[in-house]
C-alpha cells in the first residue's frame, strides 16, 4: 500500500517509544518521516505497527540509550532519514524500576549522550525536547555544583564527588538530580552545541502523568502519591496527551524564541510544596 511518494521529509527522532513519547509524536509526525528508537523490540514492534496503521510513515531502531555508540548510530540513522527537525528524549527509569547507579546511567548520562549526538546532526531551525521531572524541583543542589555539573563531559559525570557520595546513595535522590541535570542538559546544549546549529532544546518536567511508569510508583508508594496530589492545585493525575499538548507548542514554530529552559507541567504539585501545603516525606 502506497499512499505517500513525498522522499523529502523532515525528520522525527524518538528515544523511548513509552506513553508520553509517542503522544508526543503522534501531535507532530504527520507527514514527516518518523524514526523510533527504543530498548525493547516488543515495544518498537507493536508501536511502529501502531503508527503504521493510523497512516504515519514510520522506521523503527533498537537502541540502548545507556551506550554512547548506540545513541550515536541512533542519530545517525536519524541523519541518514533526512533533516532531523525534532528530537525527543523520554527514555528513563523511575525511581521505583531501578538502582541508583541506573538512574545516574540511564536518566543522566544517557540523556547527555543524547543531546550530545544530536547537537551534531540536527537541522537548522530544528527543536529538541527531554522529558524531565517535576522531581527536578524537590533537590534544590548547590550553585557551585551545579555549575561543576554543567562544565562536566558527559563520559566524566560519575566521576565528580557530589553524584558518587549523594547521587549514588539512594534512587530517590538519583532521580531528583538525573532530572534537574537534564535542565542543566539543556541550558548547556542550547548555548553551545545546539546554538550553532540554530537548533534549541528545551525540557518538560512533567508531575503525575498515568503511565506503565507511574503505576509501578503508585504500586510502591500509593498512599504518598495520593496524598501528594490531594494537596495540588488540579488534585488529579495528569495525561499523555496534555504533555504532548504542551510538548507540540515547545517544539513549533510559535516557540523559535525559547531555548534552554524548562516548563513544569504538574497540577500545582510543586507550588503547594513551596508554600507549606504539602511536605515531602
Ligand atoms: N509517568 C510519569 O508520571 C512521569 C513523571 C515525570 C517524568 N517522567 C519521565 O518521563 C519519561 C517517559 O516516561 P513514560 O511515563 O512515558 O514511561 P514509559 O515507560 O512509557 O516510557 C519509557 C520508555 O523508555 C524505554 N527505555 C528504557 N530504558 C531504555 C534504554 N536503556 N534505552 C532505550 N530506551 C529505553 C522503555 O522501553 C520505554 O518504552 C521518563 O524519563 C520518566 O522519567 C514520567
Amino acid at each position: 500500500m502506497i499512499f505517500d511518494r513525498n522522499n523529502q521529509k523532515q525528520v522525527v527522532a524518538l528515544l523511548g517509544a513509552g506513553s508520553m513519547g509517542t503522544a508526543i509524536v503522534r501531535r507532530i509526525g504527520a507527514g514527516r518521516k518518523i524514526l523510533l528508537g527504543d530498548i525493547s523490540p516488543k515495544a518498537l514492534e507493536r508501536v511502529g505497527e501502531d503508527f503504521r496503521r493510523s497512516g504515519y510513515d514510520v522506521e523503527t531502531m533498537q537502541v540502548n540509550a545507556l551506550l554512547k555508540e548506540s545513541v550515536e548510530a541512533f542519530a545517525e540513522k536519524a541523519a541518514a532519514l533526512g533533516p532531523v527537525m525534532y528530537f525527543i528524549d523520554t527514555a528513563g527509569a523511575s525511581p521505583n524500576q531501578a538502582r541508583p547507579e541506573h538512574i545516574v546511567d540511564l536518566d543522566m548520562i544517557g540523556t547527555g549522550y543524547a543531546v550530545d549526538a544530536f547537537g551534531e546532526v540536527m537541522a537548522e531551525g530544528g527543536a529538541g525536547l527531554i522529558i524531565s521531572s517535576q522531581a527536578a524541583y524537590m533537590y534544590p543542589i548547590p550553585n557551585d555544583i551545579e555549575l561543576q555539573l554543567v562544565n562536566t563531559p558527559t563520559s566524566q559525570l560519575k566521576d565528580v564527588k557530589f553524584i558518587q557520595e549523594v547521587a549514588m546513595q539512594d534512587s530517590g535522590l538519583a532521580y531528583m538530580i538525573a532530572k534537574r541535570m537534564n535542565h542543566l542538559q539543556a541550558q548547556r546544549a542550547a548555548a553551545t552545541s545546539w546554538r550553532k546549529r540554530r537548533a534549541r532544546i528545551n525540557t518538560i518536567s512533567p508531575g503525575v502523568i498515568v503511565t506503565p511508569l507511574a503505576y509501578d510508583e503508585f504500586n510502591a508508594n500509593g498512599d504518598g502519591y495520593q496524598a501528594m496530589i490531594d494537596a495540588s492545585a488540579a488534585a488529579r493525575t495528569g495525561t499523555s496527551d496534555e504533555i504532548a499538548e504542551a510538548a507540540a507548542f515547545l517544539l513549533g514554530e510559535h516557540a523559535r524564541f525559547i531555548t534552554g529552559t524548562d516548563l513544569l507541567i504538574d497540577g500545582g504539585v510543586i507550588a503547594s510544596i513551596r508554600t507549606g501545603g504539602f511536605r515531602l516525606g
